[in-house]
């Protein structure tokens, strides 16, 4: 009897050791370290550069020796110039809370001496989070017309996730980016879920996240509307999950294009239980002729087309926007593909087009939609 209560007092003890950190969230530990902007000298008029105050406030953020937070308070935004959050940081995870809302220069001249090519980006940090109601904004138009005028080539790509393992971003909105508004590029578990990325149908190569040299991610439950692909897989990227996504208008879900960049190497994505609103495309994959490598096992499933040009389409004779191509043999291995439970509310343009290399013919395609 005194052993049994011993043992089962024992099991208490030992069961509240193991409890104790499994509830402690980094928001409740006391020794977490809260780092918010405006002591950092930050001023929210919309009009004062606010590089040096988020630099600085990142810099505490990043070297704390405890789980830490970055936040920008609510009801207030924030001007801010092109910026590169760098780690490795000390701190084992990073909160970056946007409660207000942070918009982009709209001037070109901000970017003098910069890559032109991104806007915020986060590089080499494990363990971060991107959360809060607050509203990013890229300030596209000026670039969206200096490339319809082509007196500029690039343009800024509003957030650039580069080596960040264990990636989660939700809630935020993300408007008018200058170029594809979300870039995760060489990162290992990423969570991407209930955010809303809007930008006007015409803006030009506007995707909403586009996926690259990555594994092991999840998308769900995020509204996205732009004047390009919803979302875009690029090469190198495996174990991808796509799921709850309310696209349009824009381009639909895309892999591709694949082959252009060397040989080609995408597989296990899985995409379903997504609705497209008045998009050109919905679900496809695009390669250039003349590449090599692969993509395989991608699997579109249980999907609605309302009113989409293109539901269904896999075209190995990609060729981007010139349209100017030589005809080459070799090609990317387009192979395990299946589009299933994908349904059409309104007669499309084109149902399907397989559209398949006559040297590097797809295999295993497995096709079945309802109209
Ligand atoms: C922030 O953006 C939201 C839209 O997401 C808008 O309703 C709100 O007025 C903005 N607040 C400020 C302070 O700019
Ligand atoms: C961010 O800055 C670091 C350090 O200067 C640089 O090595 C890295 O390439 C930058 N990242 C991006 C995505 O521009
Ligand atoms: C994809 O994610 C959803 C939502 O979390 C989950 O229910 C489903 O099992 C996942 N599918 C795969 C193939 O991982
Ligand atoms: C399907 O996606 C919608 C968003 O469009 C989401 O609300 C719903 O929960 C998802 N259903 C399942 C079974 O995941
Ligand atoms: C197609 O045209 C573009 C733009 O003029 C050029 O950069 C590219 O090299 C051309 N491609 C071929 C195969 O001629
Ligand atoms: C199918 O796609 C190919 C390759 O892009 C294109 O040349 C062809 O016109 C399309 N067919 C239809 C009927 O849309």
């Amino acid at each position: 009897m005194k052993g049994a209560l011993f043992i089962s007092l024992l099991l208490f003890w030992v069961s509240l050791i193991w409890a104790r950190p499994m509830q402690l969230s980094h928001e409740d530990d006391p020794s977490s370290n809260v780092v918010d902007v405006m002591e950092f000298g930050a001023v929210a008029d919309g009009k004062t550069d606010n590089f040096q105050a988020f630099s600085t406030a990142w810099a505490k953020a990043c070297a704390s020796t405890s789980p830490s937070s970055l936040v920008v308070p609510p009801n207030k935004l924030f001007l801010l110039s092109p910026v590169n959050f760098t780690g490795p940081c000390k701190s084992p995870s990073i909160n970056v809370k946007i409660l207000g809302n942070i918009s982009a220069p709209n001037e070109v001249s901000m970017w003098k001496g910069l890559n032109v090519d991104r806007w915020i980006v986060f590089d080499s940090i494990k363990g971060l989070t991107i959360t809060g109601t607050g509203q990013i904004d890229g300030q596209g138009s000026v670039w969206w017309q200096c490339r319809l005028e082509k007196t500029c080539l690039q343009a800024p790509k509003a957030l650039y996730i580069n080596h960040c393992d264990d990636f989660q971003m939700n809630e935020l909105k993300i408007i008018n980016s200058g170029e594809m508004h979300i870039v995760i590029d060489n990162s290992v578990g990423v969570q991407i879920s209930s955010m809303t990325i809007t930008a006007p149908d015409n803006s030009p190569n506007t995707d909403g996240i586009h996926l690259q040299g990555s594994k092991q991610i999840q998308i769900l439950n995020t509204v996205i509307g732009t004047g390009d692909d919803c979302i875009s897989i690029g090469t190198n990227t495996f174990n991808v999950n796509i799921t709850g996504i309310v696209c349009g208008p824009g381009h639909g879900i895309s892999v591709g294009s694949l082959g252009d960049q060397g040989p080609a190497a995408v597989e296990n994505i899985f995409v379903s239980n997504c609705t497209f609103h008045n998009t050109m495309n919905g679900v496809r994959i695009k390669t250039w002729q003349g590449g090599s490598g692969f993509c395989k096992g991608v699997t579109f499933k249980d999907l609605i087309m309302d009113s989409s040009d293109n539901p269904i389409i896999i075209d190995q004779y990609y060729c981007g926007d010139f349209n100017n191509c030589t005809s080459e043999t070799s090609a990317v291995k387009v192979s395990d593909i299946s589009f299933m439970d994908i349904r059409g509310t309104l007669i499309p343009r084109t149902a399907i087009n397989l559209s398949c290399s006559k040297s590097v013919s797809c295999a295993n395609i497995r096709v079945e939609m309802f109209i």
